[in-house]
């Protein structure tokens, strides 16, 4: 009987293949990003280094002996690889449960590829069961919180958390999330909301997923 984490195993292996030569990689946040750094280091030798989305992500790469660059030096980057929350079929996920949503965006932003690695209990037809993740500036807290109700959600503050970027975390529960998109849009025009979870607008353009069956490849 395989274990979850055999699942996310096998598909950080899988996104090795995804990894051309002698580039800089993007690289996620999580249980599943930590695998697939673990199976990186394998290839360390060929390939120049690596763009962490996470503090904790950098920390891992080093450990392996992976240089970690700056996006700021790496420009543009050919692939990113990152776990998700909730994905669905067409590509669209909830990230930030780990609360690394805003550097995966950006890194993501800055990626021509983002391999999604996820075991099969991510994948639903509906994003919104797993609570949404909002990055919000400290002072805004209330106030987003508001405008949050008023779009039909339960915001609830992830206590004793701090963002990589100092900034706090609103989880919202109870949002049945019809037109990703469109709410990803809305959710970024709210003052003080500095990134929302969902990544839809770009969304992943492959997602390997871990089943007892084996892998299973989508390509939005
Ligand atoms: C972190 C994330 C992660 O990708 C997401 O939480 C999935 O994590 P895991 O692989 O541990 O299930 O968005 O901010």
């Amino acid at each position: 009987m395989m274990s979850l984490d055999d699942l996310k195993r096998a598909v950080a292996r899988a996104a090795i293949e995804y990894v051309p030569e002698d580039c800089i990689v993007g690289v996620g946040t999580g249980s599943t990003a930590n695998f697939f750094i673990d199976e990186l280091a394998g290839i360390k030798h060929k390939i120049r280094g690596a763009v962490a989305s996470s503090e904790t992500s950098a920390k891992r790469l080093q450990g392996h002996g992976i240089e970690v660059v700056s996006l700021n030096e790496a420009g543009t980057l050919p692939v990113y690889v990152d776990g998700a929350d909730e994905i669905t079929r067409h590509l669209h996920m909830i990230k930030g449960g780990g609360g690394a949503l805003t550097r995966e965006k950006i890194v993501a932003a800055a990626s021509k590829k983002f391999i999604c690695v996820c075991d099969a209990s991510k994948l639903v037809d509906v994003l919104g069961k797993f609570p949404l993740p909002i990055e919000v500036i400290p002072m805004a807290r209330s106030y987003v919180a508001r405008q949050l109700v008023a779009l039909g959600g339960q915001p609830e503050l992830r206590m004793g958390f701090t963002t990589d970027n100092g900034n706090v975390i609103l989880d919202v529960h109870g949002l049945q999330i019809m037109n990703p998109v469109e709410l990803e849009s809305t959710l970024d025009h709210i003052a003080g909301v500095v990134t929302n979870g969902l990544f839809a607008r770009r969304g992943a353009d492959v997602l390997l997923l871990g089943t007892t069956e084996g892998i299973k490849t989508m390509v939005a």
